[in-house]
């Protein structure tokens, strides 16, 4: 199993995926993987995710597939079930809490504040997803949140892009970014594939 660190030193640009369309997913995967991007956060926002994270995992071999939008222990065990090597919440429960620190793969809890990172940090997380991580201060509170936690670990998401990605992937305690910007839905709609691997490439991958 690749934890934490083995999965951040794969790629420290996780694109947040929502898939409309099953069909998208295969080649979607392939442009992003061709792109240097491997690690893939799917989220479980459309019935269409569960099963578009399934097809990448049987037919996409480079590509590392995360689910997002965790949001109780059942989804937790469906994104287990469907081969997931990692999984994110934008927020936690005590209840998903507990099924995460028991799940078998590396899991990223959502936290916005001091005490919910605490929550978190209760059930043994060491490594955070920071969300939404512009609306909840930016960097200036993510280096707030360094002061007492000086061991704790970030992914942000939300509200970044190209323009501030390297910013924040320059904090000390940041281990990776995550963000829509990679996979517009007009351009998935579109099956503007090419696209999608232009703008990896231009993606910042330090
Ligand atoms: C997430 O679920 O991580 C965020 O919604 C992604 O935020 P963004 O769309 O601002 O990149």
């Amino acid at each position: 199993m690749m934890d934490i660190d083995d999965l951040v030193a794969v790629s420290r640009i996780i694109p947040v995926i929502t898939i409309a369309q099953v069909e998208h997913a295969v080649p979607l995967a392939r442009a992003l993987v061709a792109g240097g991007v491997r690690l893939l956060e799917i989220t479980l926002r459309t019935e269409a995710g569960l099963r578009g994270a399934a097809r990448i995992v049987a037919e996409v071999e480079d590509a590392i597939v995360g689910i997002g939008t965790v949001l109780t222990p059942d989804d937790l065990a469906r994104a287990v079930d469907v081969g997931a090597r990692f999984a994110l919440s934008p927020g936690a429960t005590p209840a998903l809490l507990a099924a995460a620190a028991r799940c078998g793969i590396p899991f990223l809890p959502g936290i916005a504040t001091a005490s919910e990172l605490m929550a978190a940090m209760g059930h043994g997380f060491g490594t955070f997803k920071f969300f939404p991580a512009l609306a909840a201060g930016g960097i200036p509170a993510l280096r707030a949140l360094g002061g007492p936690f000086p061991a704790a670990r970030f992914c942000p998401t939300g509200g970044i892009g190209a323009a501030n990605a390297a910013e924040w992937l320059a904090e000390p305690n940041v281990v990776a970014v995550g963000g829509s910007w990679l996979t517009p839905a007009a351009e998935m709609r579109a099956g503007n594939w090419a696209a999608i691997t232009s703008r990896c490439k231009a993606a910042v991958v330090p």
